[in-house]
């Protein structure tokens, strides 16, 4: 029967009704009891009020098997649209568990995909908020075939707009490579898990018993594996971080981060830098100290701390500017170079010199790590990763050599050899191939062994050493540094490096694609 105007107006606001009803009342509360927000309660919370505009809210699936087709919910189980955070506009997708478990089917898939192709084509952020039982069993290969058309799409906007995944539930099997192409993770606490295989096939497979929080708890993904940038105490944490972590990232690849104006003054120096170096070149001070008093007043926002904890990332800015900070950090195994310190920078100088935001280094490290563990795991092209990462960056980049800068290790932390900028040590500085120890061992091996008194011998010639390299000043003769500062100064010298180079143009020459040992 045809109905009236009227009649046509009542029935899509009775339709409509249905569209926010998810999986119905039961199983929405059963989501509020496990501590989870619903989808469309996670898109309000992200999104400025009232700006949510909502894509595909009456498409369902088109499978007939297993008892779905009696089993159709409006919007298939994820809800997609746009809207606005702080004013930007950014494109959403959020899976609603209520609905068949939050499970992907095709068109669950499609959905997603038209918004990952409007954030591509109108220059946005898309951000996921991922809460699913996986590949929807009952639809078979179209399931599988959807995540591969999201998998894609992932890779097609991968530097070209940022992309951010907020683990708020269950993300299994091969659903977790999603999120994994994505630029940022952040998880929550107890009710998200991410993982290949869960703990029931781990058992048959390997015999090994492990439960869900311990194989991929938000803790687990923090601390031990690094696939999480960050890990909230629930899901409000979880949303404000994704909110403040965009705030400091562009929105696409052609444009740069918003400058957010700051009280604090460009030239203010800090006379507590110039004691933080210990005497003891041995004794550990805190990097995160020496980054929070340069940066504009609490704007330092870490990720990844938990994970390869000898090396420091985040954003911060500098005069309102948005900057990525890649520290060394002497209080973890001395600020050493490992292979997880390498992987985590390296995909850190990656992000920021795809979405122009200026890097600044910190450098206080001994070296790489050595040892067979290492070596055997493939220090070689895992630390080379950091280097051609930081070699092939085009935004202004800046390094402050703190105390160590030794070996391989000097060269990698963003050294002016491989295209930094503007590169600056503080007097504390001791550069050079080796430690005084070690290079005083081999190179005066024979002299040591012959002395009457090895033991002085061997003081006098470290004591010549340091004297000779275990400054900056070798160093800035070569034109190697650009200047040895006070460390009170050293936001006044970075802010202005920043102001000078932030016209910086270098061009690359044209290639497909390099070649970064992975
Ligand atoms: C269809 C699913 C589903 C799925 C859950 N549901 N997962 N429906 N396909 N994959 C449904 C359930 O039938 C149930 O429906 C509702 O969602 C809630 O599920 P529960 O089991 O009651 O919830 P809970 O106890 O919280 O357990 C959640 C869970 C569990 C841990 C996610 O459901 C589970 O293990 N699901 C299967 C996970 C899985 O193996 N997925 C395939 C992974 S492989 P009702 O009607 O009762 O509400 C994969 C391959 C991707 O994803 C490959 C990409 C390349």
């Amino acid at each position: 029967m045809t109905l009236s105007t009227e009649g046509s107006i009542k029935k899509l606001r009775e339709v409509r009704v249905k569209t926010f009803e998810g999986g119905g009342a039961k199983r929405v509360d059963a989501q509020h009891e496990k501590g989870k927000m619903t989808a469309r309660e996670r898109i309000y919370e992200l999104l400025d009020p009232s700006s949510f505009v909502e894509h595909g809210a009456f498409v369902t699936h088109n499978c007939d098997q297993f008892g779905l087709e009696k089993q159709k919910f409006l919007g298939d189980g994820v809800i997609t649209g746009y809207g606005t955070i702080g004013g930007r506009a950014v494109y959403v997708f959020a899976q609603d568990f209520t609905v068949l478990g939050g499970s992907l089917g095709e068109m669950h898939a499609k959905k997603i995909c038209q918004v990952m192709e409007l954030a591509i084509q109108n220059g946005t952020p898309i951000i996921g908020l991922n809460d699913s039982g996986g590949a929807r069993i009952q639809e078979g290969v179209s399931s599988l075939g959807g995540y591969a058309d999201i998998f894609y799409r992932n890779t097609l906007a991968s530097g070209v707009i940022p992309q951010i995944s907020a683990i708020l539930g269950p993300c299994a099997g091969g659903a977790v490579y999603s999120p994994a192409i994505t630029d940022f993770i952040i998880m929550t606490q107890t009710t998200s898990h991410m993982f290949i295989t869960g703990p029931d096939v781990i058992k048959t497979v390997t015999g090994e018993d492990v439960d869900f929080e311990t194989l991929g708890g938000a803790d687990t993904h923090y601390s031990k594996s690094g696939v999480a940038d960050a890990s909230c105490i629930d899901e409000y944490q979880t949303i404000s971080f994704i909110k403040k972590l965009l705030s400091y990232i562009p929105q696409n690849n052609l444009e740069i981060p918003a400058i957010i104006p700051t009280t604090d003054p460009v030239d203010r120096a800090d006379p507590e830098l110039n004691s933080l170096i210990p005497d003891n070149p041995n004794q550990p001070y805190s990097m995160r100290e020496v980054i929070k008093r340069v940066c504009d007043i609490d704007s330092f926002l870490e990720l990844q701390t938990s994970f390869a904890k000898n090396m420091i990332i985040g954003f911060a800015r500098l005069s309102g500017n948005s900057i990525g900070i890649v520290a060394n950090d002497p209080m973890n195994l001395a600020g050493v170079l490992d292979i997880n310190a390498s992987i985590k920078a390296a995909r850190f100088v990656r992000f920021c010199d795809a979405f122009n935001i200026p890097l600044i280094v910190f450098t206080d490290v001994p070296g790489f790590l050595p040892g067979t563990d290492q070596e055997w795991r493939g220090i070689i092209k895992h630390g080379a990763k950091l280097l051609y990462a930081f070699s092939e960056a085009t935004v202004p980049r800046f390094t402050v050599i703190t105390r160590k800068a030794y070996g391989g290790a000097y060269d990698v932390m963003n050294s002016k050899h491989i295209g930094a900028d503007y590169n600056i040590a503080w007097p504390t500085a001791e550069i050079a191939v080796m430690g005084p120890e070690g290079a005083c061992n081999i190179i005066f091996k024979n002299e040591i062994s012959k002395a009457s008194n090895p033991d002085e011998k061997r003081k006098e010639l470290i004591q010549n050493y340091k004297d000779t390299f275990a400054n900056p000043y070798v160093t800035a003769q070569k034109g190697f540094l650009d200047d040895i500062i006070e460390p009170k100064l050293t936001r006044k010298y970075l802010i202005n490096a920043l102001s000078v180079n932030k016209n910086k143009r270098k061009i690359l020459p044209k290639r497909k694609h390099g070649n970064i040992p992975l």
